[in-house]
């Protein structure tokens, strides 16, 4: 499995005491700590390499190479086929929200868009919007009653030949349950809908292949998988290149410059590829056997998938840990899949609502004992609306990543039994 306290070595943050108390990070989903390598490769960016793009001294020289690393990196953890397929910006809102203009365009009166209940509005309002726009119509894929997961009778049938685009995300950022996204983007494909994925939520907790999915575009952010605050695109290359694309006349119209507005976040490129490198660096393989010679080590890609796999298998323990306590505690309530047998439907986001205090009133008495955890709807406003939360503040959120550790759950239940 994984080696937990080693890593855990590797982000400062998680060990600067406040009041004397070492925190406990449970608000990953909004942003996890990153580690030491991260911060040397932004400091060395900016120490070293500060420079635009394409000059032809020194400084831009390196920069450039630096920002190459950051789309080989980006498409070894998507198994992107091509580095320039990645398209990277201010975060994912703000991508999704630039492609969703152009394919408004593109959309006519007949069309119809396909959107969820149980989205982050990331990946909701861009599509609803391009819908107004042409005066096309949004379709709802509605949510089971129970555990709020998408109900998959709703999306089949209202697929049809005049759906356009189906948005989903691969795992909901409220309630941290995986959808079916591979199943539906096959569906999507047999009537010719474009398939645009969110894995923001699902990045950080398990391997990803676009290739596999065989979706169209695909984004995240690498705040949420242990890198600076940068948004990732990925789009299928001929769309890329055929869609046309709102950007200013000197900018390029090669892939991926196309697509990137203006200057980038050149700091943040560099701490983006080496985010990548301690994930793929998070399981190693064991050595190879001097002069085995059957093949040369590890591809990075595969590092990653060994790496991804290893973290969804241990972040499982603490799902299973922390839901297993929570159930103990009749006081709460746990939204979404709650089943401990049912791990592999659901990351380890746990959504809970208290009896007595109100979501704020949880996360500020956590607050107190330096558990951060964040409580509201999360943005994810359709499923805190249709769970009836949202009159009532949303619900507290207690967002596990691979950093935390079984004894971090066990002082956050020992926390909730001091609750008056
Ligand atoms: C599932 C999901 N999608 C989209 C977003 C928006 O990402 P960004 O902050 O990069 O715009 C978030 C942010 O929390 C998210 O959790």
């Amino acid at each position: 499995m994984l080696n937990v306290t080693a890593l855990r070595a590797q982000f400062p943050a998680l060990h600067i005491p406040r009041d004397g108390v070492t925190p406990i990070f449970l608000d990953g989903p909004a942003g996890t700590q990153v580690p030491e390598r991260v911060l040397d490769a932004m400091v060395h960016y900016l120490t070293r390499c500060n420079a635009n793009h394409d000059g032809v001294f020194a400084s831009s020289v390196e920069s450039d190479r630096i920002l190459d690393s950051a789309h080989a990196a980006m498409a070894n953890l998507l198994n992107a086929p091509s580095p320039d397929e990645i398209i990277f910006g201010q975060n994912m809102t703000s991508l999704t929200l630039h492609l969703s203009r152009s394919i408004a365009r593109m959309l006519r009166p007949d069309d119809e868009v396909m959107v969820s209940r149980l989205d982050h509005d990331a990946n909701v309002t861009p599509w609803v919007l391009a819908a107004r726009d042409a005066g096309a119509t949004v379709r709802w894929i509605d949510l089971n009653p129970g555990d709020a997961s998408l109900d998959i009778v709703s999306f089949r049938r209202q697929l049809s030949k005049r759906t356009k685009l189906v948005a989903v995300g691969l795992a909901s950022n409220g309630l941290g349950t995986i959808n079916p996204a591979a199943t539906i983007t096959r569906e999507a494909k047999t009537v010719g809908a474009w398939v645009f994925v969110d894995a923001v939520h699902y990045a950080p907790h398990g391997p990803i292949d676009v290739q596999e999915l065989g979706c169209d575009f695909l984004a995240c952010s690498a705040y949420k998988f242990f890198g600076p605050h940068v948004g990732v695109l990925w789009g299928r290359r001929e769309l890329l290149e055929s869609i046309l694309a709102y950007k200013i006349r000197p900018a390029p119209d090669a892939l991926p410059g196309k697509w990137m507005t203006g200057t980038q976040n050149h700091e943040g490129l560099a701490g983006v590829a080496a985010a990548i490198d301690y994930l793929a660096s998070v399981s190693p393989s064991p050595p190879q056997e001097k002069g085995s010679g059957v093949r040369d080590g590890p591809t990075r890609r595969e590092q990653l998938t060994r790496s991804m796999t290893a973290i969804q298998h241990y972040e499982r323990t603490l799902s299973r840990r922390l839901l297993a306590g929570v159930a103990e505690r009749p006081r709460f309530t746990v939204w979404g899949v709650r089943d401990v047998n049912q791990l592999e439907r659901r990351v380890p986001t746990i959504a809970i609502t208290d009896a007595k205090l109100s979501p704020r009133q949880l996360a500020e008495f956590l607050a107190a004992r330096h558990i951060y955890a964040w409580h509201g709807n999360m943005y994810a406003l359709e499923v805190s609306e249709h769970l009836g939360l949202e009159a009532g503040g949303g619900f507290v959120r207690l967002g596990m990543v691979h950093y935390n550790t079984p004894d971090e759950i066990d002082c956050v239940l020992a926390a909730l039994d001091e609750l008056p």
